[in-house]
């Protein structure tokens, strides 16, 4: 199986990295091929809602690494997303690559959008500051989550798994049972 990670987070040994590196150690032992991009070092130019692609299937915005990216979302068999929670929702940066990549996820039709990935399993992972239940009480990792389940519905991916993991600064290690979640989460792919 081949499977993708987007890793969203700039920090690339914070939790999400740790997080999302037990589970491409996971994936490698069962023998699968995996690929990471850190939504941070890709060169995407911001969308300017012209709406042209849904029409033209094609950006005005030209070549940049979020064609690239709709090639690999294309190709993979399953996807892991990680996202730190900023401002109760992903980071920036990986919100102007999707925005990028609308026309080759979803197409626009006089009823409901067709997803044009249909069927990919997904993995969505986030974490915050703020402790838990409040994470989830008060849409703080609850909402990055809610962010890329959007995206992920849209798209026809099947969420198998969500990993939640709050209150990052008063707990920075990953706890066994945090390792445990990634672990378990993984055999659902
Ligand atoms: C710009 C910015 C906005 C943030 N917004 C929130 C927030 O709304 N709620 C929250 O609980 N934590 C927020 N945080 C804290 C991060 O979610 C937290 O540091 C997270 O654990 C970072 O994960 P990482 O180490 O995996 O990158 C924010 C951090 C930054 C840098």
């Amino acid at each position: 199986m081949k499977i993708l990670i987007i890793n969203g987070s700039p920090k690339k040994r914070g939790l999400i990295s740790q997080m999302l590196d037990i589970m491409r150690v996971e994936a490698e032992n069962k023998g699968d091929s995996v690929e990471t991009v850190y939504t941070n070092d890709l060169s995407v130019k911001p969308c300017i809602g012209c709406m042209v692609c849904r029409t033209k299937n094609k950006c005005v915005l030209g070549e940049d690494d979020s064609q690239r990216m709709i090639a690999k979302l294309q190709e993979a068999d399953a996807i892991i997303m990680g996202a730190p929670c900023y401002w109760g929702n992903i980071p920036g940066q990986m919100k102007l690559l999707f925005d990028r990549m609308v026309y080759g996820m979803m197409r626009d039709t006089p009823r409901f959008p067709e997803p044009l990935l249909k069927g990919k399993k997904c993995i969505l992972l986030s974490t915050c500051t703020t402790p838990y239940p409040w994470n989830v009480w008060f849409n703080q990792s609850h909402g990055a989550i809610r962010a890329m389940r959007e995206i992920c519905h849209y798209a026809g991916f099947k969420i198998v798994a969500t990993i939640e993991r709050g209150g990052t600064v008063w707990h920075p290690e990953l706890s066994d049972k945090d390792k445990r979640k990634c672990r378990n989460a993984m055999k659902k792919l």
